[in-house]
């Protein structure tokens, strides 16, 4: 049997994140051995609320659940969006009041690193302020992580909450530029650039939703109703948009291996200049060989958008394996 890949996965549990998380879940190559909850598209309270949702909808319940931060590093309180995301998150889907029982305390993450030593995947589909503060609190365990893809950015294209700058930098660009400046391996940045283009159309909606309720699949029919809120936005916002891009499914797509997503390694460092160019994503992407001084990374430029929607289809409408 293949070693499956093991994701310990930050996130701020909106919709998008949500049809990722369902997506790992699916995919017979992903594992999620772990959670960390955050401040973002909602509180942070409410993203661990959807954290509850997903374990009781796919029953898995043996993952920890670590509580990230709730407020960013800018001094400033954060800004959610229940236009885009729905009041909880999950679009018009409200869960139940969740009790935090379980949850683990954030320095336990350590815990788990170790026990996945060289094999951990870090997955960030959020702010970045745990996962510095990570870098921060624990240098030395987090040279244990295999490897770090994460969403945020726009690089070549415009941003999506400022002219220039992406949401899960902007909220948080100290945290953002320390993560790049203390990792020892290079991250995989998935940016808006590529995330833009991946746009899940109303008709690739309803054949999935089709498909759960033809084989009753109670886990997949959360899909539709969460991306066709999100979708309302997107069309009120660009009514030339064909469909919605869910953002965070691209960037774990990205983690697997049939995935062919391409990098370019660049310096890379994000504006706290305050003022219009506040969060924005820089890389030095001259030919020359006197690069600017930034931590270099690599950022996702180009994947082939057929073999992604396919592939997407193939693994959300596969059996459920679990072990
Ligand atoms: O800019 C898109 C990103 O911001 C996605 O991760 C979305 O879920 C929000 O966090
Ligand atoms: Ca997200």
């Amino acid at each position: 049997m293949v070693k499956k890949k093991k994701i310990l996965f930050f996130s701020d549990f909106g919709v998008d994140d949500m049809v990722a998380g369902l997506f790992s879940f699916y995919s017979k190559e992903l594992e999620l051995v772990g959670v960390v909850a955050d401040y973002g598209n909602i509180s942070k309270e409410d993203a661990l609320r959807n954290v509850e949702f997903f374990k009781k909808l796919t029953g898995i319940y043996d993952i920890p659940v670590f509580g990230g931060a709730e407020i960013p590093l800018t001094g400033d309180l954060p800004t959610y969006y229940p236009e885009i995301h729905g009041p909880s998150g999950l679009g018009p889907i409200i869960p139940e009041f969740y009790s935090n029982g379980t949850l683990e305390n954030f320095n336990n993450i350590n815990d788990l690193i170790k026990k996945y030593e060289n094999e951990i995947i870090i997955f960030s589909a959020g702010r970045l302020t745990s996962l510095a503060t990570m870098f921060i609190l624990y240098p030395e365990m987090m040279k244990k992580v295999k490897d770090i893809y994460l969403m945020g950015g726009a690089f070549l294209t415009a941003g999506n909450v400022t002219p220039v700058a992406e949401a899960n930098f902007f909220s948080d660009p100290y945290a953002t530029n320390l993560v790049m400046q203390l990792s020892p391996k290079k991250i995989h940045i998935v940016p808006l650039d590529v995330t833009k283009e991946a746009i899940l159309t109303p008709d690739f909606v309803n054949k999935l939703n089709e498909h759960y309720l033809k084989t009753n699949d109670k886990v997949g029919q959360v899909i539709k109703p969460m991306i066709d809120f999100y979708y309302k936005f997107y069309k009120k916002m660009n009514p030339n948009l064909i469909g919605s891009p869910i953002h965070d499914l691209l960037a774990m797509w990205a983690v697997s291996e049939q995935s062919n997503m391409e990098y370019i390694e660049v310096p890379v460092k994000i504006s706290v200049e305050k003022g219009a160019s506040f969060g924005q994503s820089m890389a030095d992407f001259r030919t020359t060989i006197m690069k600017a001084p930034w931590p270099v990374h690599r950022i996702a430029y180009q994947f082939d958008y057929s073999l992604f929607i396919n592939q997407i289809y193939t693994i959300l409408t596969s059996k459920i394996e679990r072990g």
